[in-house]
Parts: structure tokens; sequence; C-alpha cells
């Protein structure tokens, strides 16, 4: 017999059991922000780049994080590295490890040294692999776990890396289509068991191994993944998103989370979005 009331409460109760933890994020503005290279299919050399639009999205990126109560520390960016502002990927610092990024591609090599000294200024001592990490952008944690992307940038040989300075597990995941070329471009860490990912960006194995870790993952539709709506942060209720990704937004809603839109289309010219601009700060 089912339970009438049960059924009326279900969409509240739902609602209600997600909850935000105030959270310490890091980015860098994009001052020195230009699309001089072309090291992923987003980036378009012959697309001008309005820095003073990006540095106005930015900041309102910035305040947004403020608005929910979270702190955000700016780093210091650097000329002659227009990539500097996807601060995701200068790193992971998760407690008393803080691993510095080793870049793929020599034009984001001097970022290493840049998110090196912040993590000192914060008193780290900063760990490097001998294998590419890309940070953020392919190490994204999840409880104790890390779901690790490799295929394009971090090298799966720094999976393991990672794994032993951090001591804890890593789940290898292999990406298949390089428009997704880093994991946080093709899935969405929302709380500390709920994820979203773009199925075709993974490889068959990758596919089921994160089905079943996660049966109940919300599987986002081509028209949000091609926006970068995938690119989120959440602090657990409210999910910071592309405002393009109005598909997902729909989905986050159902499932009890707070979407938050907003518009970067200036980042998104070097293939990156919200959470390619933030690094998430790990106590
Ligand atoms: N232009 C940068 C690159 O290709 C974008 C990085 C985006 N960051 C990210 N976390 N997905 O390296």
């Amino acid at each position: 017999m089912r339970d009438h009331r049960a059924a009326v409460a279900a969409p509240e109760r739902h609602g209600a059991g997600r909850a935000s933890r105030p959270r310490r994020y890091a980015m860098t503005p994009p001052t020195f922000f230009a699309v001089e290279y072309a090291i992923n299919p987003w980036m378009d050399v012959t697309t001008p780049v309005d820095v003073e639009l990006a540095h106005a999205q930015w900041e309102a990126l910035r305040q947004t994080y403020r608005r929910l109560g979270h702190h955000v520390d700016v780093i210091e960016p650097v000329a002659g590295l227009p990539d500097m502002v996807y601060a995701a990927n200068g790193g992971l610092i998760a407690g008393d490890v803080a691993i510095v990024a080793r870049f793929r591609f020599a034009e984001r090599a001097g970022e290493s040294q840049a998110y090196a000294e912040w993590m000192s200024s914060l008193g780290h001592r900063p760990v490097t692999t001998r294998h590419v990490n890309e940070g953020q952008g392919d190490l994204l944690m999840i409880g104790e776990t890390v779901l690790a992307g490799h295929g394009f940038r971090t090298d799966r040989r720094a999976h393991a890396e990672i794994s032993a300075a951090l001591r804890v597990p890593v789940v290898s995941l292999e990406l298949v289509d390089p428009r997704f070329y880093h994991l946080d471009t093709a899935l969405a860490v929302l709380d500390d068991r709920t994820i979203a990912f773009y199925p075709p960006a993974f490889s068959s194995a990758a596919q089921d191994r994160l089905r079943a870790l996660f049966p109940d993952a919300i599987v986002v539709a081509s028209a949000d993944a091609y926006v970068l709506g995938l690119n989120v942060v959440s602090d657990g209720l409210h999910v910071v998103l592309p405002s393009a990704a109005t598909g997902f937004a729909a989905q986050l809603r159902a499932a009890g989370f707070e979407p938050v839109g907003v518009e970067l289309s200036e980042l998104l010219k070097g293939g990156g979005s919200v959470k390619c601009c933030t690094l998430e700060v790990f106590p």
C-alpha cells in the first residue's frame, strides 16, 4: 500500500536533504588573459577576447561565491601566462598536502612556479609529481576519494603519485573526446556522494565504473555538455554553473540543488568555465 503522506512530502524532503558547507576557493584574475595559442579545441586564436568583459565576468563569479558565504583567496596573475585564470589547474590542496601542477604543454609550464609560490605563501611545502598532473582540472575530490581523469592532459601514472601523496584512493577515468579534455569538463562533483556526468566523454570502461559507483548520477544531455555546463562549483546545495546550461539547471533543481547561473562567455573562449576558474582548498 502506498503511504500518500510520504508521496506528498517527497519533493520537500528531497530538497531539505541538501545542505551547503562553507568553502574556501582561490581564483586568479584574468588580467593577462588572451587566446594566443590553441591547446584545446575550444581555443581559436583568430577570435578576439574582450579582457575587460572577462574581468567583469570573473568578478561577478567571485562576488557570487562571497554572497553564498564562501571565502575566496585571490592569486597574483603573471604577465605572459594567459591561462593562469584557470586556477583549478594550479594543483590540489587537501589538508596539509599541496600538490602543484605539472603541465602537459610548454605554454602553461610557467604557471607551476606561480602556483607553488602561492602554496608556499599559505605555509605549504608544495609536492611535485614526476608525471603530468593538471590539478583540479583532472583531479576531483569526492568525499575521501579522488576521481582522476587521463587521456589528454594528466598522465595516468600521476594518479598513483596523487594517491600516495594524499593517502586516499584514486579512481582512474579515461577521457576519449578532445572537447572534454579535462575531467572537470565532463563530470561535476555535487556533494560527497553525488555526481553529474556526460557519458560520451568517457571510455566505456570509465562509463561502467561511474555507473557502478554512482547509480544516482545525473546524466546530462549534449546541449548542456557543449556549453561546458558540467564545469560547475557546488557547495553541496548551491551549484554555480554556466547560465547557458538550462537543461542541467532544471535537472539540478529536480534533484533538490539550487542552480546559480553565471555568464562566463569570454573565459569559454579559452576552453574553461566556472570550475576551471576556481581552485577549491580542501580542509
Ligand atoms: N586554455 C586552458 C587549457 O587548455 C583551459 C583550461 C581549463 N581548465 C580546466 N580546469 N578545465 O589548458
